[in-house]
């Protein structure tokens, strides 16, 4: 009798965890076209937590209010635009440096990797135990520790891009 009660809970527990796992699988993402019309999806989320990477640039993080955005172009760049217009704001200034990643790493420093994994840009941000980069509604970025201690951001690093024309 006990064995089957366990039984019984286990397999709605099971199901349960399950109905939990599809209700994610089942989030809508947001979608846009750019002004190529190449099809943007946007992440849920305004952050790139620890351990994790943009490495896809059809993938982009939106702030919370939805007034910029930003992407991890194939060509190296790391662009953040405004979602009106797809408008440029602000980049790394790493266009055909041939980076394909950036990820906030365990270590704190939120960079731009290479296809060998070379660091091709990065906040320095090393043992700082930041926890994850958010893409504020200003339109920067800012990395913060816990407790909400901000560590970094990115309004004056590296200088904004010349070319205030950029669109694409
Ligand atoms: C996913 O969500 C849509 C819209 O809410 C719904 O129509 C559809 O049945 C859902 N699919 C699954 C597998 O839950
Ligand atoms: C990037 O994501 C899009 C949409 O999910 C997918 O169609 C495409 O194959 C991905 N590109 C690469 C290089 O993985």
């Amino acid at each position: 009798m006990l064995l089957k009660k366990i039984f019984v809970i286990t397999v709605l527990i099971s199901i349960f965890i399950k109905a939990k796992c599809m209700v994610i699988i089942n989030q809508t993402i947001e979608t846009a076209k750019d002004k190529d019309g190449n099809e943007l999806y946007f992440l849920p989320g305004d952050k790139l937590a620890i351990n994790e990477c943009l490495l896809n640039e059809s993938w982009a993080i939106k702030s919370n209010g939805g007034k910029f955005y930003m992407r991890m172009h194939m060509d190296g760049n790391l662009v953040i635009y405004i979602t009106k217009e797809h408008r440029f704001f602000w980049s790394t200034n790493t266009d055909n440096t041939g980076g394909k990643r950036l990820c906030m790493q365990e270590d704190g420093d939120f960079n731009i990797y290479g296809l060998e994994n070379n660091v091709l840009w990065s906040s320095n941000t090393k043992g700082k135990y930041g926890i994850f980069v958010i893409l504020t509604n200003c339109g920067y970025l800012e990395m913060y520790a816990e407790y909400n201690i901000k560590l970094w951001e990115n309004k004056e690093y590296p200088a904004p891009h010349p070319k205030e024309d950029e669109d694409n």
